[in-house]
């Protein structure tokens, strides 16, 4: 079998994207380690579902921190102490600064709810049915200095129906997100992404 790939994961909040990289490790889909998972929120859910998973885990409450930078050193320091190599961003909402874009160069990925580049930012379900977008969906992307707008590596479409609220569009795509992201990671273990600019290129991917 190929080596396991090392895998930091950050959150913030119920950490439903988590769940859905441990169960595709677990059943062996994915051929990762969770190394980390690090929350900015003492009472992210996300920590909860890694003490029952027996992850290791932290809590870093960035009030604790003089700026970002100093935030984001920490950040780095128990990321490379537990040998992570791909950093995966699952609602962790809190911007990262170009200290550490630079310590994971290309090695950070992200999971948005809409389908960029329309809808970057917070709120993004609420952005995409105040529109009046007919689809919508998600994106795993690589992080870069903006604000979702690194180069893309997988989407996924919802339809928008006129009945839907905030939370049912949001549960429609969370479930194409829990789908995507494994696979996303799946293919950057497996070695078959390949990043021109702004092109990911997927090998052998149907
Ligand atoms: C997900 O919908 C994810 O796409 C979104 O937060 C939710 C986290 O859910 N991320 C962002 O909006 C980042 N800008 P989870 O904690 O259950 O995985």
């Amino acid at each position: 079998m190929a080596d396991l790939l090392n895998i930091g994961v950050l959150v913030s909040g119920s950490g439903s994207n988590l769940q859905s990289i441990i169960d595709n490790i677990e059943n062996k889909s994915l051929p990762a380690e969770i190394k980390a998972v690090i929350s900015n929120r003492p009472d992210a859910y996300a920590i909860t579902r890694a003490k029952k998973h027996g992850l290791p885990w932290n809590i870093l409450e960035h009030d604790n921190f003089q700026n970002r930078e100093e935030f984001d050193q920490e950040l780095i320091r128990i990321l490379k102490t537990s040998n992570v190599e791909l950093v995966v961003l699952a609602g962790f909402m809190r911007l990262l600064t170009p200290v550490f874009l630079n310590a994971f160069p290309q090695r950070i990925v992200n999971i948005h709810p809409a389908l960029l580049p329309s809808f970057p930012g917070i709120h993004a379900q609420k952005k995409a049915l105040d529109y009046g977008v007919k689809f919508s969906g998600c994106t795993v992307h690589f992080i870069d200095e903006g604000i979702d707008s690194g180069p893309i590596i997988i989407q996924s479409v919802v339809p928008v129906h006129d009945d839907d609220t905030e939370d049912t569009l949001a549960a429609r795509i969370l479930q194409e997100e829990h789908r995507i992201y494994p696979l996303a990671i799946k293919y950057y273990a497996e070695g078959r992404i390949d990043i021109q600019g702004r092109k990911v290129r997927i090998k052998d991917a149907r």
